[in-house]
């Protein structure tokens, strides 16, 4: 058996279409721009793609965005009188700081700063704790990304064992606490592993569906997965360059021995990387309509 490839960039083209007539409906019908604020702290190129990409992500659906780009020796006390600022500031609906932040900054006591009604990332704790009791507002965007792969791809969840590879509070933890929730696109059984897990093979061969985010690359062979499985490969790694220059990327998931045992799989690129930033986009325009009490 080939798995089916579940295409996150089709998919992601899908939910921003939707996203666009939303935004279209929310500006004619209530008069209203949802606007996203990005805030990058010095030039590592990863962070600066990832902010351009989201910047140009709002410009196509009609999203209002503002970016501050400041110099990586900003002090905290700059940064967060900054997100206090934007916190008050009524044309803002979401703020996003890119992460990781440098060394001297307290990344937890700057995210713990974005009001949880802007926290678009969902790293908020209140957030986090809404999720927990199973009322969230803003749903972490990797992990949300990850239910919406699988519901628009048909995939069964309830009632499956899904087994997550990682524990990271922004993939592993939430995309087990989203498919644990007693609702629709969920009701999964569901297992976390880490690096203590005893015999982590056994547990991944009884995965209907098994979701890596061991940020390790091709961590998964085709030994430690179910005949049939759904594969969600999270994982981004850099291997190499062609003779062009290009990135060559890997996931934590050996993709060619995999994909001949899988029912379906995400391929890297073109997988989950793809979703998270429409997930973005999606809790930007929720956090408007909560602002506007629209929802
Ligand atoms: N596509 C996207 O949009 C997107 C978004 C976020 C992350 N990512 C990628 O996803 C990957 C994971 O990211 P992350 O932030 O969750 O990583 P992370 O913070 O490094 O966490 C990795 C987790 O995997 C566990 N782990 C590592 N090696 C393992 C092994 N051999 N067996 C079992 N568990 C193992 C670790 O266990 P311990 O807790 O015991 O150390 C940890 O909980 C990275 O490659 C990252 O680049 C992609």
């Amino acid at each position: 058996m080939t798995a089916e490839i579940i295409s996150g960039k089709e998919i992601a083209k899908q939910i921003s279409e939707e996203l666009k007539q939303e935004v279209r409906r929310l500006k004619y019908e209530h008069q209203m721009v949802p606007g996203l604020a990005t805030v990058l702290l010095g030039d590592d190129p990863a962070s600066q793609v990832y902010v351009n990409s989201k910047v140009k992500m709002c410009e196509s659906l009609g999203i209002r965005s503002s970016r501050y780009d400041l110099p990586s020796e900003t002090n905290e006390a700059t940064l967060l009188e900054l997100v206090a600022r934007l916190n008050k500031d009524f044309q803002v609906h979401g703020i996003l700081v890119q992460l990781p932040l440098p060394e001297h900054i307290d990344e937890s006591k700057v995210l713990m700063t974005i009001d949880p009604g802007k926290d678009v990332d969902g790293f908020h704790p209140v957030n986090v704790g809404k999720l927990m009791i199973g009322e969230p507002d803003f749903l972490p965007c990797t992990p949300h990304g990850i239910q919406q792969l699988l519901v628009r791809s048909g995939v069964e969840i309830e009632g499956a064992d899904v087994v997550v590879v990682g524990r990271s509070n922004i993939v592993g933890k939430p995309v087990a606490n989203i498919l644990l929730q007693k609702k629709p696109g969920a009701n999964a059984t569901v297992t976390i592993c880490h690096t203590r897990t005893r015999d982590m093979a056994a547990h991944t061969r009884r995965a209907d569906i098994l979701i890596v985010a061991a940020g390790k690359p091709k961590a998964i062979n085709a030994d430690m997965v179910k005949d049939g499985a759904v594969v969600i490969d999270v994982g981004v790694h850099r291997i190499g360059k062609t003779a062009e220059g290009k990135s060559i990327l890997c996931g934590d998931v050996d993709f060619e021995s995999v994909k001949e045992k899988a029912r379906a799989i995400t391929p890297v690129p073109g997988g989950v990387g793809p979703m998270t930033i429409v997930m973005l986009m999606t809790n930007t325009i929720k956090a408007a309509k909560m602002a506007a009490g629209l929802v």
